[in-house]
């Protein structure tokens, strides 16, 4: 499957802040991939890199499998299209007109269209309304108009929900699913809300520190959450060292001890603890759901 966009080892600095470093992600045709971390974690950075608004201290990144040091990485910017932290329009212009402008931007000169994208993004009936009367959750649908309009490929949000009222983010919910299943968009959306973008994104990023802490896709995650295990003890550096040794994936916050595997039972759980002499108060098998996992994988030591 076509890449879309694939970084390499991608570090940033802003003086001595790190805010990427050795970052590497993936996305292919068709992804609605959702990034997810605190504030801070570097997802703006990385987006504003993607754009070539900042410049990487290090690594490489390609689009549509040109590479950063090509060229004609610019050219292929222009199939991206993205909304940072705001979308930015002239605010004393009305939709159309403001498209019209980013129309001869981009040199059409079919009109037409702008009737079109509006129409798709629900805002052909708001007339001759002026842009800096819009609600944010107008202004967030006119940008992915905007995108529409020059047909882009790929469509960055970066914390596209952050200030909309419900309603707005069920309209921007729905309007990403039909654009990725009708016209093939690939998406890059970052966000807090992890219960949001689950009910959208088919691949998650999980940022810390401006490192991929792990890249998955949703269905293969939502399998490994039904099944780890929970155990409490009062010897929890013993036992995270003794379970170390044989799971890969151990996760430890306060005397709650979290092994992801799908293929152990607890029954060899409690017997391989017991032959490495560590106690346990209690253990069981747990679901977890994604903000539970999301948050303890970013804002907890992994053991
Ligand atoms: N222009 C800049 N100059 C100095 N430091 C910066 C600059 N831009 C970002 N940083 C720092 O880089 C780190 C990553 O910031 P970034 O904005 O990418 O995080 P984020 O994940 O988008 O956070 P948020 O969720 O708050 O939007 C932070 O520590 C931030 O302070
Ligand atoms: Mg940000």
């Amino acid at each position: 499957m076509k890449s879309i966009v694939e970084t390499n080892n991608l570090s940033k600095s802003f003086r001595n802040q790190k805010a990427l470093s050795n970052f590497s992600m993936n996305i292919h045709q068709g992804d609605v991939y959702g990034l997810v971390g605190k504030n801070g974690a570097g997802k703006t950075t990385l987006i504003k890199i993607l754009f070539g608004l900042v410049h990487e201290s290090s690594g490489n990144y390609s689009l549509f499998e040109v590479n950063s040091s090509e060229k004609k990485i610019s050219d292929i910017r222009k199939q991206i299209s993205g909304i940072i932290e705001q979308p930015a329009f002239y605010p004393h212009m009305n939709s159309f007109d403001n498209l019209k402008v980013q129309a001869y931007m981009s040199n059409l000169t079919n009109f037409n269209k702008i009737d079109e994208v509006l129409q798709i993004v629900s805002l052909r009936n708001v007339g001759r309304k002026k842009v800096k009367n819009f609600s944010l959750g107008m202004k967030q649908r006119l940008g992915i108009a905007r995108a529409l309009l020059t047909d882009s490929k790929l469509i960055v949000l970066d914390e596209p929900t952050n200030g909309l009222d419900p309603e707005g983010i069920i309209e921007l919910r729905e309007l990403i699913k039909f654009l990725n299943r009708e016209k093939g968009i690939t998406f890059l959306i970052s966000s807090h809300y992890i219960n949001e973008l689950e009910q959208v994104i088919n691949k998650i990023g999980i940022i810390g520190d401006g490192q991929m802490i792990e890249e998955i896709p949703l269905d293969s995650l939502k399998l490994k959450l039904k099944s780890c295990i929970a155990l409490s003890t009062n010897s929890v550096d013993d036992c995270v060292k003794a379970l170390k040794g044989k799971y890969a994936d151990i996760k430890c916050k306060d005397e709650l001890i979290l092994i992801n595997d799908i293929d152990i039972e607890v029954a060899e759980v409690i017997k391989y603890l017991s032959d490495c002499s560590v106690p346990i108060s209690q253990i069981n098998k747990k679901s977890m759901n994604l903000e539970e996992y999301v948050l303890s994988k970013i804002s907890t030591k992994t053991s």
